[in-house]
């Protein structure tokens, strides 16, 4: 293990500090770290995995399942689910208005399975702003203020 490697496992077992070792963590564990570091590598995966005890192969294949945690570095995510629900009720449109806004933005849109916000579909997730029964207008206006708050 190099000095970078340990950097990392010591500051991810920081972050993860106080959260129970078990399975039922990993998700929650998973946001406190790609809140910190952006993105998922291979060395954060690994980390995760040696903090919480879990299989470094399940700690990737939950990672690499959610698309929400695929992201681009250096950019903000713009998750636009267009899961059934969703799409039923105009996440299309929502699409359309979140590339459109996005050119030139450090934004990268990114259509998303269900964001668990179906009851006020359609949804989207704009940085940390989850947004709910979302319009055009208002994804469109929240992904032109990326970088402005
Ligand atoms: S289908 Fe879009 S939030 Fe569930």
């Amino acid at each position: 293990m190099d000095t970078q490697d340990l950097a990392i496992n010591t500051e991810v077992a920081a972050l993860l500090q106080g959260m129970p070792r078990d399975r039922s963590q990993l998700l929650p564990a998973l946001w406190r770290v790609v809140d910190r570091y952006q993105e998922l590598t291979p060395g954060v995966i690994d980390a995760v995995s040696q903090s919480l005890n879990i299989p470094y192969a399940e700690v990737y294949g939950v990672a690499s399942f959610y698309t929400l945690f695929d992201n681009a570095p250096g950019k903000v995510p713009v998750h636009i689910c267009t899961d059934v629900m969703c799409a039923l009720q105009g996440a299309g449109s929502l699409q359309e208005a979140a590339e459109d806004a996005a050119l030139g933005r450090p934004v990268a849109v990114r259509e998303s399975a269900c964001l668990g916000q179906c009851d006020h579909a359609p949804a989207a997730w704009i940085g940390s702003q989850v947004m709910r029964r979302a319009t055009p207008e208002a994804v469109r206006a929240a992904v032109k203020a990326v970088g402005h708050e």
